[in-house]
């Protein structure tokens, strides 16, 4: 039996940084070391006040608190502590490929392949290297073909390694909740020995049945499978929406009526401002790719689909805003309630906010962006626009008064004079506003645009707002 004492993490980011922290947690025998090459990320994750971690999770503070400095270690020295290791985790990204073969489509592993060269390099003894990140099938072999040439590297007598598949299945928002109680663990590999091992440390809290073995392959696509089956529930129900609103049905209610269903299940079907997150549309694209890559054209439009039904998704929600106002947003102020891609995170990667506040900006709207905990600067790299307050109006701009604009507040004192209210993330604080005193502050008339459908209707209408909430055929 391979015992474990020393871990190492590629990459302290979304899955890096928790998952790490959850094992430290669990087992107090290993240290665990998370390293990475952004320097400012490690001094967040090192940082005294834990309000300033680099992620916010809920849960994630506390078990930062309990370990860090025992035997959870956040730092740049890659090379040191791979050297120690003897199980390295690779958590790094793989975002879609910008340019060359597969662009648009296909990871980029270049993160993936720089991790394995290092690995290679400064691994000392037998190390279990482990893939976190989502790969496309059949990665883990270009990893051990780097490996193996260390292998056999003359000059590096001594070591050896084995590849484990052990994707991450927790959804940002809920990340501690699902490393701590998952639905199931996969490990792939062809090594029992190091499964094994891997198996080890999962069982100091995991139910031995909800731990899986495959083998590396079926691992690797099981991870791209779950992620498109629960994007194309989204879209689907999307789809439904926009015929709920078209019918008079109520998508609520057709949610509910089908989740009752045992087969079909109740989970993951509100509809809501198309699907955001770092994962989904990346990964279903890759699916893509890989099914075009053996030839499975159909495969790969059936999956492509559900991508492009969530692009017409959002667009369709600022075109909506637009026509309910009137026709036109140039010079009107409208509160968006939400930037980050759900509840419950900072991480505002493929957020629907993004593409629907640029849109509302090119049609000229003054926007208000309130986000209980996305910061200013990141919004302002996501619009790749200024906020307005920093910006010296020109005379030109003032009197045209047709640039499009935006500002930021940290408080939701902000709604006078405003012609609408967009909600695009379903934040506890936002379910509890009270629309009688926030009425009397806007134009009239003014709009509710509900796209989580998380107001209540009476609660809108007694306020003499007008209401859209997404999928709910039975507005006025
Ligand atoms: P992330 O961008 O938040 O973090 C990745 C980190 O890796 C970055 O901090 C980066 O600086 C670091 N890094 C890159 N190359 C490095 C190197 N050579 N050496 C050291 N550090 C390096 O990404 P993430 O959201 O944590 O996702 C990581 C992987 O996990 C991706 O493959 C993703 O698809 C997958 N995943 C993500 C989630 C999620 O909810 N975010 C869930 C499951 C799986
Ligand atoms: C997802 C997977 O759920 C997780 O298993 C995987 O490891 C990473 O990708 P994540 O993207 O963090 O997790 O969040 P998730 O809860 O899946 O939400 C993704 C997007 O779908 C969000 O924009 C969310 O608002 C949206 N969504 C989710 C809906 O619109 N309706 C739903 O019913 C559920």
């Amino acid at each position: 039996m391979i015992e474990v004492k020393n871990i190492c993490c590629i990459g302290a980011g979304y899955v890096g940084g928790p998952t790490m922290a959850v094992i430290a947690d669990k087992c107090p025998n290993i240290n665990v070391h998370v390293v990475d090459i952004d320097e400012e990320r490690i001094k967040k994750w090192n940082d005294k006040n834990l309000r300033n971690l680099p992620i916010y999770e809920p849960g994630l503070a506390k078990i930062v608190s309990r370990c860090r400095d025992v035997n959870l270690h956040f730092s740049n020295s890659v090379k040191e502590k791979i050297s120690v290791a003897d199980m390295v985790f690779i958590s790094v990204n793989t975002p879609t490929k910008t340019k060359g073969l597969g662009a648009g489509k296909a990871s980029d592993l270049r993160w993936v392949e720089e991790s394995a060269r290092q690995v290679a390099k400064f691994s000392k003894g037998h190390t279990i290297v482990v893939e976190k990140s989502t790969l496309p099938v059949r990665t883990a072999e270009v990893i051990q073909n780097i490996l193996r040439s260390a292998e056999q590297d003359n000059q590096r007598i001594g070591i050896s390694f084995n590849v484990l598949s052990n994707p991450e299945f927790l959804a940002e928002g809920t990340a501690i909740e699902d490393l701590e109680h998952p639905d199931r663990v996969l490990i792939g590999g062809d090594n029992l020995d190091a499964m094994n091992a891997l198996h080890a440390i999962y069982e100091r809290w995991v139910s031995k049945e909800k731990i899986l073995f495959t083998n590396i392959w079926s691992s690797e696509l099981a991870k791209l499978t779950a992620n498109a089956f629960l994007a194309q529930r989204i879209s689907s129900i999307n789809s439904i929406a926009a015929l709920c609103e078209a019918t008079g049905a109520d998508v609520r209610e057709v949610s509910r009526a089908i989740g009752t269903d045992s087969r079909i299940g109740s989970k993951f079907l509100d509809s809501g401002p198309g699907f955001g997150g770092s994962c989904f549309k990346k990964d279903i694209l890759n699916l893509v790719y890989l099914a075009e890559y053996f030839g499975l054209n159909e495969v790969a439009s059936f999956w492509e689909s559900v991508v492009k039904l969530n692009n017409w998704h959002q667009n369709r929600i600022s075109k909506l805003v637009v026509k309910k106002l009137f026709g036109t947003v140039t010079g009107k102020k409208i509160v968006v309630l939400g930037f980050s891609f759900k509840a419950n995170t900072n991480d505002t990667r493929e957020s629907a906010a993004i593409k629907i506040c640029k849109d509302l900006i090119d049609e000229g709207a003054e926007i208000w962006i309130h986000d209980p905990k996305v910061s200013k600067s990141q919004i302002e790299k996501d619009l790749n626009m200024e906020p307005y307050e920093d910006v010296e109006e020109t005379k030109e701009h003032k009197l045209l008064n047709k640039l499009g604009k935006w500002k930021f507040s940290k408080n939701l004192d902000i709604f006078d004079q405003a012609h609408a209210v967009l909600m695009l993330t379903e934040w506890e604080e936002y379910k509890n506003i009270n629309w009688e005193d926030i009425s009397k502050k806007m134009v009239n008339p003014s709009w509710v645009f509900d796209a989580r459908s998380i107001t209540e209707r009476s609660k809108v209408e007694d306020a003499h707002l007008n209401l859209w909430r997404v999928g709910d055929g039975t507005s006025k």
